[in-house]
């Protein structure tokens, strides 16, 4: 049985192996992210294979970012194929040009906060703001929500501060950096488990590694479903 709250990443080279693990992965999972790793190796062509012949809703995890008119554009042609999610960065211009793009169609704006692999030392390198990182990631979840977005892309660690917010009302909140009990962190930071996740306001959460470099994907993925069934995912008033 799936669960449409569980994002899986497919961070594999190319469609083919993306297809192969979907079809391991089955009805188990019925939503997937698509990045840009993938780009180059036929993300687009799975991404509408996976829609019109698995019926999986999907992600595609583009992270726009550009002048407004680009981002528009660029939102414009994406927004003929059947996708669910797109994201852009949230800089407002960016997710109100990608709002323009994507006209009448029903695909979701998630604006990109902070990186959930960054912290405070990344920033710094970045030459991004003094201050908490939460701080920054609430104002800038306020801003891209302000700015239109349909929802927002943070750590699970910030879920329950932007849930908390007005503007969030609503909206959703989607959170990669999500890690099962004692499984490897990799590069991510800033994490949560997926009943933490789910428990502090996340409508979805995205798991990448986790499963896909399982020995065994499909009980991977079974053992997180199974998690966000738990009376630990449970989210308080909502
Ligand atoms: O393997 P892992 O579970 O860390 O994969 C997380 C996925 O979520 C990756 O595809 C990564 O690009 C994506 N992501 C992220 N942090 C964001 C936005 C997307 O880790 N802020």
């Amino acid at each position: 049985m799936s669960d449409d709250r569980l994002i899986v990443a497919l961070d594999v080279p190319n469609a083919l192996e993306g297809l192969k693990l979907a079809e391991t992965l089955g009805d188990t999972v019925s939503f997937y992210k698509i990045g840009l790793g993938m780009l180059t190796g036929g993300g687009l062509a799975l991404a509408n294979e996976l829609k019109s012949e698995h019926d999986k809703r999907i992600f595609l995890d583009m992270k726009l970012f550009d002048i407004g008119a680009t981002v528009e554009a660029a939102v414009r042609g994406l927004s003929q194929f059947d996708l669910d999610f797109l994201t852009v960065h949230g800089d407002p211009h960016v997710v109100r040009a990608a709002q323009e793009g994507k006209g009448g169609t029903d695909l979701k704006i998630l604006a990109v906060t902070i990186l959930t692999s960054l912290d405070r030392a990344d920033l710094d390198a970045g030459l991004i703001k003094p201050g908490d990182i939460r701080d920054i990631v609430l104002e800038r979840a306020a801003n891209a929500l302000n700015a239109g977005a349909d929802g927002v892309i943070a750590s699970p660690q910030e879920a329950a501060l932007i849930r908390a917010l007005p503007e969030a009302a609503g909206r959703l909140i989607v959170t990669p950096g999500v890690r099962p009990a004692g499984a490897d962190l990799g590069d991510q930071k800033r994490i949560a488990t997926p009943a933490q996740a789910i428990a502090d306001g996340a409508d979805h959460i995205v798991v990448g590694r986790p499963v896909w470099q399982s020995p065994d994907p499909r009980a991977a993925a079974q053992a997180i479903v199974r998690e966000l069934s738990s009376p630990q995912a449970r989210t308080p008033n909502r």
